[in-house]
């Protein structure tokens, strides 16, 4: 079983991939990571992020070990993170590299400690595009640029770092447009693709929404 969750950024994507993964007892993709992890070892080992030969190579050379270490590195899941990982992902090589890493993880998917899983929920933004596009389920969640930035800016606040909902509007707006602009994989729902707008609903209404839709491919 393959399940496939699109969408743009601070959609709910997360939140709703690691519960179906844990309801239904499947293993979680998280694809982001694959370009995180390729931006970081760029950026520790003083790469030019724009250097697409030298991502292209650093790409290749990644595997899931490696990748689950960087992913313990301060700087992952920070904005200096997050903007290499923007711009690597815009490399078409790069994409390239990291195809055949995303979808063979669906041949023999595993949990975090190595028990076999009897399929995987992907979270990306072209899982149900390009990773998958064979996929027995696909959602793609959105929500207004408003309410992600709204939502985005809450979690900062949460975590204790200083900025204004403002800023965090511009960045998701300058985001939205390099992620569905660009050449290779730009953000679009798959053509059978669910979409789900979460800009009005609670987290528990989107799962009632989804919910119906696995068990009904189960
Ligand atoms: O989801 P996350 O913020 O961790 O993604 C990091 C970066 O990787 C984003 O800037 C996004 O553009 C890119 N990405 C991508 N394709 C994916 C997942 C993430 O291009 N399937």
């Amino acid at each position: 079983m393959i399940i496939t969750i699109d969408g743009p950024a601070a959609a709910g994507k997360g939140t709703v991939s690691a519960y179906l993964a844990d309801k239904y007892k499947l293993a979680y993709f998280d694809t982001g990571m694959v370009y995180r992890a390729v931006g970081l070892q760029m950026v520790l080992t003083e790469n030019d992020v724009n250097d697409e030969d030298k991502a292209e190579q650093i790409a290749k050379e990644l595997t899931f070990p490696k990748m689950i270490e960087l992913s313990k590195h301060k700087d992952f899941r920070s904005d200096i993170g997050g903007q290499a990982a923007s711009i690597v992902s815009a490399h078409p090589k790069v994409r390239a590299a990291l195809l055949k890493m995303q979808q063979n993880f669906a041949l023999n998917p595993t949990f975090a400690d190595g028990t076999p899983a009897r399929g995987v929920v992907y979270d990306g933004r072209d899982t149900g595009t390009v990773v998958c596009p064979n996929a027995e389920l696909k959602i793609f969640i959105t929500a207004s640029t408003e309410v992600r930035a709204q939502r985005r800016y809450k979690e900062f606040v949460e975590k204790g770092i200083a900025t204004s909902y403002d800023k965090v509007l511009q960045d998701m707006i300058a985001r939205d447009k390099r992620d569905s602009s660009r050449a290779t994989a730009p953000l679009k729902p798959a053509e059978d693709a669910v979409i789900i707008d979460t800009s009005d609903l609670s987290i528990d209404e989107v799962l009632q929404k989804i919910v119906p839709l696995v068990e009904a491919k189960l």
